[in-house]
């Protein structure tokens, strides 16, 4: 069952969406050569909290932090510690949040100085990709045109999308109906739903310069290519609305 939201919902989706947004700008600001992923996620803490938001990741399945932090070849899950960011590193930073019992979950990937022309491709194919999607949703499209829509886009920039993990409807919880992947499969067109009015969604495309297979490291939460080559996520939250869509996690 897929819920769709009430304009009272929307609105506190809207609110923990905007803390998100103000969380990843500052995330922006904060991620530079020498500083710490520790130091990084204390500071977007403070600032959720300061905003009346809290940390919906921290404590989800035991998870120890508010925000993932993962660098270069870390696709997701990435655990925030003393690692110090690095020229030319990557960093997906996902944050989520609640706010009176909604929430809204957003991630960028941010360049550290100066990195490489092929490493920023990466980077700007994955937010373009995850753009277009939203932009191709209305009322009445099936849900695996947004998948087919990043799919399309990744690989014909000759990219790869990592298909063990996937979106996610969102709202009362941090993971409801639907799943959101990022590639089409019989498995998606066997169960696919048509968007309606009132669905809200966080579409969030990892995409990477090798094959997209994935292991998890011994910490049990750190998910990083098998090929150890760089991989980029970006994600929003969305509600589609009676005329098209409107993206939540902005200012
Ligand atoms: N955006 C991620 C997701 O939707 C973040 C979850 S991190 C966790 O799964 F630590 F909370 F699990
Ligand atoms: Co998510």
């Amino acid at each position: 069952m897929i819920e769709c939201k009430s304009a009272r919902q929307v609105g506190l989706m809207r609110q923990a969406g905007k803390i998100v947004s103000g969380a990843l700008r500052l995330a922006r600001e904060l991620a530079v050569c020498d500083v710490t992923t520790d130091y990084i996620d204390t500071e977007i803490e403070r600032y959720i909290r300061g905003n009346h938001g809290s940390p919906m990741f921290k404590g989800y399945r035991g998870y120890p932090r508010s925000t993932c932090t993962s660098v270069n070849e870390e696709v997701v899950h990435g655990i925030p510690g003393p690692r110090r960011l690095r020229e030319g590193d990557i960093l997906s930073i996902d944050v989520g949040v609640e706010y009176k019992k909604y929430m809204a979950d957003g991630a960028i990937t941010i360049p550290i100085g100066k990195i490489p022309p092929a490493t920023r491709r990466l980077m700007e194919v994955c937010e373009k990709a995850l753009n277009k999607a939203i932009e191709g949703i209305r009322p009445g499209v099936m849900l695996s045109r947004v998948a087919g829509c990043i799919q399309e886009y990744v690989e014909g920039h000759e990219y790869s999308v990592v298909k063990d993990y996937a979106g996610h409807g969102i709202g009362r919880c941090m993971h409801e109906e639907p799943q959101v992947p990022n590639y089409v499969s019989e498995e998606l067109l066997a169960n696919d739903v048509v968007l309606l009015s009132g669905t809200t969604l966080a579409i969030e495309p990892m995409i990477c310069m090798g094959s997209g297979e994935t292991e998890v490291m011994e910490n049990k939460w750190t998910v990083v290519t098998k090929d150890r080559k760089l991989s980029a996520h970006f994600e929003h939250t969305v509600v589609v609305t009676d005329t098209g869509v409107e993206v939540l996690t902005v200012e």
